[in-house]
């Protein structure tokens, strides 16, 4: 299941986002696993970058700030949010599937359930760059506006385009779920929707509604694994 969020930044946080970047010295940088790697041919904002932490927070933030998304990915743990930068000779990333284990500042596991990308580039400024992701749905090409998000399932195969024109700046980031099956996560998911449209429609207090939105929650009980 591929699920967008259309302006997760603000307007004010794009602008302080591509401000940053602006600035910031890229690096190539081996964060994938070895097979990955040899399919990488992009830049990376170093861990030692400066302003790195408060990119990382404004990014945060706005999940946070984002019931859909947290409805959709159920994040238990998120890993830094990494940046990086596809243009010029180092302009793709070639079909791939993300290590299923990353480790977190603090030395401990996570195991990746759910994989992000947020655009920060205008798409009009950039050919090419498109994430083309294989999930059980079949092919899908994406490419979002700035300050947009796409999250799927961290077990599709995926690559990114090349860019043959101007440059595709990006925030990626992986998530382990409280539900670690997809198809779980799917199904909670589309339930919640249903659940939000059907409160807009009757009120809070129908007694169906009541009882659907307990059966919703003992489907997450039996599910998740926190
Ligand atoms: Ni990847």
């Amino acid at each position: 299941m591929l699920v967008t969020f259309d302006n997760l930044l603000t307007p004010a946080e794009l602008a302080a986002a591509g401000e940053q970047l602006a600035r910031s010295t890229w690096a190539p940088h081996q964060s994938a696993g070895p097979q990955a790697l040899l399919a990488k041919r992009n830049l990376q904002l170093p861990e030692d970058c400066p302003g790195l932490p408060e990119l990382r927070r404004l990014v945060m933030r706005a999940l946070n700030r984002s019931p859909l998304l947290l409805s959709a990915a159920l994040p238990n743990k998120v890993l830094p949010p990494n940046f990086n930068r596809y243009t010029g000779e180092t302009n793709h990333y070639g079909w791939h599937n993300d290590n299923t284990l990353r480790y977190l500042p603090d030395g401990s596991a996570l195991r990746t359930d759910v994989s992000a990308t947020l655009f920060l580039s205008d798409p009009a400024s950039y050919d090419g760059g498109e994430l083309h992701i294989e999930d059980t749905y079949g092919s899908h090409l994406v490419k979002l506006p700035a300050g947009s998000m796409v999250i799927y399932p961290s077990g599709s195969r995926h690559e990114v385009r090349p860019v043959t024109r101007g440059e595709r700046l990006a925030c990626y980031l992986f998530m382990q779920s409280v539900v670690k099956d997809t198809e779980c996560r799917r199904h909670l998911y589309e339930m919640d929707l249903a659940l939000m449209r059907l409160r807009q429609r009757h009120g809070e207090a129908d007694p169906d509604l009541v009882r659907l939105t307990g059966l919703y929650n003992d489907l997450l009980r039996r599910w998740s694994d926190c």
